[in-house]
């Protein structure tokens, strides 16, 4: 099932990134990546046109637009984070004549497995070397029992087979909180005859469940029980979509840690299943305001405002953990620099996230001199206090675009320059993220070697 067409994966772009600087400024990170693959999928099939405003024009994001050309949706981005689908209805995908390239987005690969087994063709998915390394049997087992047919490699990995097969609702309670794995198996379901009730662990974020209703589709929500019928329909609409709060959350650590630094970050998506973040900074310590609330395509959106606050080492309350799952990397930053031990646990997640993110931001922090001990579920990290300072040095982020962007804001507090590898994916959701940060005060030079 291998595909020769597959583009090539680079990995030579280093960050050169200069002790010191600052970061202060008024700056609009890009939209949200979750949102932005949703959109393609649901504005794909839904009936009307449908039009995005602030879609993320990253390489993960477009995967998905990609797939959905490759299926036959007309999807015309007149002008940047602008997205126009010719919604074909809940049929109306054709089959690929090729294989689907998800390059590194999970999203793309889970997401999508759910809604093409619903298909009544083959499709095949792949990804990078990164993607293809990831769990998928998270996915396929719940959809088997749906009466999927899916055709995975030896130990449960991607590149995936769907064939066309009949489904049926599901009682199914989640073994993990994975929205990736909630969104699927509600895709899915919109295919399959009868309800599927889902049971979650924990809250882990709702844009699926938003987007279906702000479709007109009936989800209901009961606590952590979502139900959801086949059969039904989704109608074209328009979505804006937020800032992206994990492409934020570089900036609200940054600014945490860098004395001086004073920072407005505008309409950040502040949905309480993604605060996890600014949670757990302020419980650290952190001066993060909300200067505006308001709501923008169903979600709820903030102007942000953060200053310099001397941080304190926590214990991250385990609740926090799927609320703030991919701002983990930028956290253990803030850690670093705190005063004290922060300690994190119940976090087994990271180790399957783009890199294994406990190990590989230990070996980062080893690099800069932090003392921390790594544990099969998390991480004890002590810090250097608000007067101390972190070491410097090259940092491996194996194409782990929030590993590099998060040692980027360790050197607005490091002794001495921080080189970072292997930074090509920071484009998979922060297109622009070195041009911004030069922008707000950080000395961050790209080059290819
Ligand atoms: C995502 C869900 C999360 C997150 C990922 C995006 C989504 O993954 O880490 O970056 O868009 O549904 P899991 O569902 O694996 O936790």
């Amino acid at each position: 099932m291998s595909d020769s067409s597959q583009p090539q994966e680079h990995h030579d772009l280093v960050y050169q990134v200069s002790a010191g600087g600052s970061l202060s400024g008024d700056v609009r990170v890009p939209g949200d990546k979750s949102i932005s693959h949703r959109s393609i999928m649901l504005g794909s099939l839904a009936d009307g046109i449908t039009t995005v405003d602030g879609f993320l024009e990253g390489e993960d994001s477009l995967c998905t637009l990609q797939a959905f050309r490759d299926m036959g949706v007309s999807i015309e981005r007149p002008s940047t984070g602008k997205v126009v689908i010719q919604g074909v209805g809940m049929y109306g995908l054709q089959a690929p004549q090729k294989t689907l390239y998800l390059g590194n987005s999970g999203t793309s690969m889970r997401l999508l497995s759910g809604l093409l087994a619903g298909q009544k063709f083959t499709s095949v998915l792949t990804g990078d070397s990164s993607l293809i390394k990831r769990p998928m049997k998270r996915v396929s087992e719940p959809l088997k029992l749906m009466g999927a047919k899916l055709t995975l490699q030896a130990g449960g990995l991607c590149p995936i087979q769907i064939d066309a097969a009949p489904l049926h609702g599901i009682d199914y309670a989640m073994p993990m909180a994975s929205a990736q794995v909630k969104s699927c198996l509600l895709l899915a379901a919109m295919y399959a005859e009868g309800e599927t009730r889902l049971v979650e662990p924990a809250p882990c974020r709702d844009h699926t469940e938003r987007m279906l209703q702000g479709f007109g589709y009936e989800v209901k929500v009961n606590g952590n029980e979502i139900r959801i019928k086949g059969g039904g329909s989704l109608k074209a609409g328009h979505i804006d979509v937020p800032s992206d709060i994990s492409s934020a959350a570089f900036f609200l650590v940054g600014a945490s840690i860098c004395p001086g630094a004073d920072l407005i970050l505008r309409h950040v998506g502040i949905n309480p299943t993604r605060i996890g973040v600014i949670n757990i900074l302020r419980a650290m310590g952190a001066d993060i305001r909300y200067l505006r609330e308001y709501v923008a395509g169903g979600e709820p959106v903030a102007d942000l405002q953060v200053r310099y606050a001397p941080l304190h080492g926590i214990r991250i309350d385990e609740d926090q953990v799927p609320l703030a799952i991919d701002e983990f990397p930028a956290l253990f930053i803030a850690a670093a620099c705190a005063e004290g031990t922060t300690v994190l646990s119940g976090a087994e997640e990271l180790r399957v996230k783009e890199s294994d993110r406990i190990q590989t931001m230990a070996d980062g922090l080893a690099v800069l001199g932090i003392s921390h001990q790594v544990k099969p579920d998390g991480i004890e990290i002590r810090g250097v206090g608000a007067a101390g300072k972190l070491g410097s040095g090259a940092i491996n982020s194996h194409g782990d675009h929030r590993i590099a962007m998060s040692f980027t804001m360790a050197a607005l507090r490091a002794s001495g320059a921080i080189t970072i590898l292997d930074c090509n994916n920071v484009a998979t959701s922060f297109p622009g993220f070195a041009e911004l940060v030069n922008s707000c005060g950080i000395r961050l030079a790209q080059r290819h070697g």
